[in-house]
């Protein structure tokens, strides 16, 4: 899980609503990244979810009441609310948003919410009629004025049977908005990065392409953990199963040539380049404009090379960081990739194991310096030690950004 949520104190204040019952999924995650989590609960959030879920998951009382004191490390009305590192409340009824914008405090939520002086993310969730309110607009409008972050709601079915606007933000969205608002002070603030991640597709005819089997789970993971440091995000993707991360901005393209074109642009005005995608060598020639027919005789498909995405990119300051996935003289191929394409930083790993899995162990590599060999670790932790390394390099302004 990311070094982000680690030990931060996470007030949850529900309110209710229908969406509650996403609600300990939320809590469920944030206590899995190492998150302190307490819960605050309107009495009518509690005709939603009992207040023994949340109780049961976080090892915690739960407050329900303005008044309630508990046996515990710190008690009072305002305590919870003044040593948290953020608070987040979802979901927020019409009622609850109204009491948040004008400072009314009649409930364990609310209350907390006003003696707390770290960031509040609200998540909406209600009928259409009463989110698109001007009453439930105005008051939506005086919490972002003030710098309340505001996720959701989005389209889809609501609990009324209707389909519209209210449906609140799933889990991972505001698992993403937490971490985004916990880190937006963080090391990357101020700094522009672009990560590439998935493979790409090179079209065979209409229905057919060649592609590989990269999953994009690292370079996801990578644009999220530079989202978390501060950074502003750019993420070019290839085709992916994955949803785009919270607080990212993502380019889709399929083709190398698109994907080389998203990363020229991308690149103009960036501190960081991260090529982690798994980008074609090769593509088929001419591809047919139709779809080629079944038959007897063997198929040749006469392949021309892709453009060298990351040896094309000249700006100097930016710092290059490429991966090399290989299957055979590992360290020996990757060594000849980082001079080659002038790269500051190279990851390395070996295909077979890597691509697809939710782990991974890497080389980083980096020119005149020893191999680093990091143990086999998720991911996402990969993606802090990438980003640990990329640090390093920025402070010392290194960034050669020669191809
Ligand atoms: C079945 C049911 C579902 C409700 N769902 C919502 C909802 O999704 N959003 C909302 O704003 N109010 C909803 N309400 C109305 C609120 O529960 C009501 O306004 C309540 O006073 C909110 O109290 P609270 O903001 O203190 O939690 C629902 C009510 C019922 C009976």
């Amino acid at each position: 899980m990311p070094r982000i949520l680690r030990d931060k104190r996470i007030v949850v204040g529900v309110t209710g609503g229908i969406a509650a019952y996403k609600v300990p999924e939320l809590v469920r995650r944030l206590l899995q990244g190492g998150a302190v989590v307490d819960v605050v609960m309107t009495p009518a959030a509690t005709d939603f979810v009992g207040p023994l879920t949340f109780q049961a998951l976080t090892r915690r009382p739960v407050q329900v009441s303005t008044v309630g004191v508990w046996q515990g490390e710190q008690a009072g009305h305002v305590t919870l609310g003044a040593l948290a590192d953020l608070m987040v409340v979802a979901p927020a009824t019409a009622d609850a948003l109204a009491k948040l914008a004008h400072g009314i405090a009649d409930d364990a939520v609310t209350l907390t919410a006003l003696a707390c002086p770290a960031p509040l993310i609200v998540a909406p969730a209600m009928d259409h009629h009463m989110y698109r309110h001007p009453a439930t607009q105005a008051n939506l409008e005086l919490l972002r004025s003030r710098g309340v972050t505001i996720v959701g709601p989005h389209h889809g079915s609501l609990a009324s049977g209707m389909i519209g606007e209210g449906r609140m933000a799933e889990p991972d969205e505001l698992l993403g908005a937490v971490r985004q608002v916990l880190g937006r002070d963080g090391p990357l603030r101020r700094r522009r990065v672009v990560v590439t991640a998935g493979p790409t597709r090179e079209p065979i005819d209409p229905v057919r392409f060649l592609s590989n089997y990269s999953s994009g789970k690292m370079g996801y993971a990578l644009a999220e953990v530079a989202r978390d440091r501060g950074a502003t995000t750019m993420l070019v993707s290839g085709p992916t199963c994955l949803s785009a991360p919270y607080g990212v901005q993502r380019i889709e393209v399929e083709t190398a040539a698109e994907m080389a074109r998203a990363v020229q642009e991308m690149t103009a005005s960036a501190d960081v380049l991260v090529m982690c995608a798994a980008v074609a060598d090769f593509r088929p020639r001419s591809p047919a404009s139709e779809k080629i027919k079944k038959r007897e005789a063997s198929l040749v498909l006469e392949l021309e090379p892709t453009e060298d995405i990351l040896a094309s990119i000249h700006r100097p300051g930016l710092v290059k960081v490429g991966f090399a996935a290989e299957t055979e003289r590992l360290l020996e191929h990757a060594r000849e990739k980082l001079e080659r394409k002038g790269l500051d930083l190279l990851v390395l790993n070996d295909a077979r194991r890597t691509m697809g899995a939710d782990t991974a162990q890497v080389f980083l590599l980096r020119p005149g310096k020893p191999p680093e060999v990091l143990p086999e670790l998720p991911k996402d932790e990969v993606a802090e030690r990438i980003w640990d390394a990329i640090q390093l390099l920025l402070e010392a302004g290194t960034g050669t950004g020669i191809g």
